[in-house]
Order: C-alpha cells, then structure tokens, then sequence
C-alpha cells in the first residue's frame, strides 16, 4: 500500500559548533610585536587584494551579510546576490521588517537556506534587543541566529578590529600548508591547531585584514588544488614549500558518502494554478516551496504513482500523465533522485494536504522554491 507522507528527511542540524577561545587572545597586549609572516602577508595583501564590494565599508550589516552568503558560496556567484539583497534591504532595519518569503526568494539558488532564515531572524533580535544598532560586544554578537564561531571572528575582527582569527576552509588550507600541519583540518584537533597558530600571529592592529589576507592566499596562490607557491609572499618561510608537502597537505579524514535518497513529486495542475506544499519549520528547504510528494510506506524506495493512484488521492481522475527522467540533486549529507510526476487535474483538489495550496503560475515567481523545483517550474512555463 502507497500513501502520501507530509515530509522527508529527518530533522535538519547545523553542526554543533565550538567557541571561540578568545579570552586568552584578547589579553595579548595590542602593541606585542607580530611575527615576520604577518608583516608580509598584509604588505602582500595591501597590493594585490581584490576589490570587493563588502570591503568598501566596515558596516557590521554588510559584512555580516558577506560572511554569512561566503560562507557556502564563491565570491563571484556572492556578488550579484550581495548587490540585489542590499538594494532590497539598504539596511538592517529594513531586512528585519520583510517578509521571510521575500528574503529567501533573494536567497534563491544561493542553496542552504537556513543561513537566509537566520539572518532575517537575526536582524529582528537586533531590532527588539539592540534597538536596530548591530551589538560590538563578542558575546552579545554571538548570541544572534546563525552566528557561530567564524561569522562572529570574521565581524568582531573586520569591523570592531577584536584580535579573532577566522578560521574558515581557506585559513585551514593555507595554516596547515605553511605550518606543515599534518592532523587532519575536518575534526576537531585540526581546527584547534590552525586557530591557536592563527592566535599566535594575527595582527592585534589589523585583525580584520589579517584574516582576509589569509582567505587572499586560499583564493589565490594557495589554491587547493595547483598552489602557485612561486606567486606567494610566504613561499621562503612556508614549511610545506620547502618540503614540497603542498599538494599533501591539508590532510583530510575521509568523510561519509553521501545517502542515497528517491523523491518523486506530483505536478498537479489544476487551470492556471500548480498545487504546490509549504515546507514546515524543521526540515531542510524550511519555509520554502515545493510539491506534494508521493513515497512508498517504507520510506526507503519511491515507485511511481499511475492514474488510479492519484485518483484515490485526490478523488479526481487526473489527464494526461508523464513522468520525467530522475534529476540529481547533491546536498551536504544527501545525494537525491528526483523525480516529476505531471498530471492535470480537470476539476480543483476538493480536501489537499493543509500545507498544501493551488498557486497561480504567474505568481510563482514570487515563492522561494528550491533549485530542483525552479528547473521543473521552469519546463512547467515553457
Ligand atoms: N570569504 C569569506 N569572507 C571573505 C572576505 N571577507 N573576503 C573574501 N573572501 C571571503
Ligand atoms: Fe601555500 Fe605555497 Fe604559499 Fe605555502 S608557499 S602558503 S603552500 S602558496
């Protein structure tokens, strides 16, 4: 026996994140000399830094909004979005004021969600507990939704100059390659490491420059795959140059492949509208839109419903049934199969789902929706 499930997928967790320990940097005197490397990497930095738009100010919104789109995102494919989001919400009372829906619509294709869902979150504690004014103190900074530990070094150093490393996959890369760093940077002990030498080193007078400096060298010479190490100002000093560890380094524990998982969606039409579902609040694509799923009672395997199938469900013979060829579509934990199942529907859906609702085809454009669901309305309004 086939039946309808609301959702899929378990609970979705961002993973647990440590805090940071700056209490024993922030007790390092400002005026401590740095060591040569720093010197160099910001001289390096000066001249041949990119000119990126969130750099032009140290507006704590702005940057913060930068840190949280990098953070999944590469900087080109960040840019268009940083601009169209900051047009919408010049500032940051007036991202608090939107509607969800509109700030992941501007969140859309930028792919893991709950980073748009926090920031807008964020923005409405900033408003109740800090009457609008982004706090500059660590620990009320790290108190807002979905800052953890390198958002808030990333802000609290950019734009309060606190003497915090950013550790980010560019800083693992480019410490552990220079300080020849062999404990694998994906666990626990790896990220210690490469933040207590970042604690070391960071300049107390430009710690914000510091840590872009070092993303610099991961974007740049110290490429994950070909570092240039002939275009870098660290090359004399850098231990895994000089023992042409480069391209072993950083070491990695292999992580698990991902899980196998089938999805197959109905694509009711019914008129001019699409029946399309409303995510709930625990899952992954929160809040966003997309069709009523059909899967198997066991969760596992997902055959593919024919008419009678969707008659029963909706109590309406359904005309002119086509199924698609599976899309794949990777998440971090999860590869998913999906596939369509297209029907019409000569009369409306008398009692659908509760989160379930027809929609209007020329009002899709305004629903967040995710990726795969945007291919399919796609060939849906061609
Ligand atoms: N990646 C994350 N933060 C960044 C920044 N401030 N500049 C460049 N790349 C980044
Ligand atoms: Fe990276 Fe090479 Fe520079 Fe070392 S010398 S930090 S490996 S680019």
């Amino acid at each position: 026996m086939i039946v309808y499930i609301q959702n899929w997928g378990g609970k979705y967790t961002e993973p647990v994140r440590k805090s940071n320990s700056s209490e024993s940097i922030r007790k390092k005197k400002a005026d401590a000399p740095t060591f040569p490397f720093a010197q160099q990497l910001l001289d390096w930095y000066d001249r041949y830094r990119r000119d990126l738009p969130w750099r032009a100010s140290h507006d704590p919104y702005r940057v913060w909004l930068s840190e949280i789109m990098l953070q999944q995102t590469r900087v080109n494919q960040a840019i268009n979005y940083y601009y169209r989001f900051l047009e919408a919400f010049p500032t940051l009372p007036d991202l608090a004021r939107a509607p969800e829906q509109q700030v992941l619509r501007l969140w859309q294709g930028l792919g893991y969600y709950s980073r748009a869902r926090n920031l807008h979150a964020a923005a409405g504690q900033v408003m109740e507990k800090h009457a609008g004014i982004f706090p500059s103190d660590i620990g009320q900074i790290r108190q807002l939704r979905g800052i953890g530990v390198y958002t808030s070094a990333a802000i609290g150093s950019i734009c309060f100059r606190m003497p915090l490393p950013a550790v980010d996959g560019n800083a693992l890369r480019v410490i552990a390659r220079f300080y020849g760093l062999t404990v694998p940077v994906n666990t626990p002990a790896g990220f210690r490491a490469v933040t207590s030498r970042m604690e070391e080193i960071i300049d107390p007078a430009r710690p914000g420059d510091f840590n872009q400096a070092v993303m610099e060298l991961g974007a740049g010479p110290c490429a994950p795959r070909q570092p240039r190490c002939h275009e870098c100002p660290l090359q004399s000093a850098c231990v895994a140059f000089r023992g042409e560890l480069a391209h072993q380094i950083p070491v990695r524990q292999p992580k698990k492949p991902p899980v196998l998982q089938e999805i197959c969606y109905l694509v009711l039409r019914w008129k001019d509208t699409l029946y399309m579902r409303r995510r709930g609040t625990d899952a992954i694509w929160a809040g966003m839109f997309d069709f009523p799923q059909w899967t198997a009672e066991d969760g596992k395997h997902t055959p593919v419903p024919d008419a009678a199938d969707i008659h029963q469900l909706t109590g309406i013979p359904p005309r002119g049934l086509r199924i698609s060829a599976p899309l794949t579509h990777l998440l971090t934990h999860r590869r998913l199969h999906i596939s369509f199942v297209y029907a019409t529907l000569p009369r409306a859906w008398k009692a659908p789902p509760a989160d379930v609702q027809a929609i209007r085809l020329d009002e899709m454009h305004t629903l967040p929706v995710p990726v795969p669901i945007a291919h399919c309305l796609r060939k849906v309004m061609e």
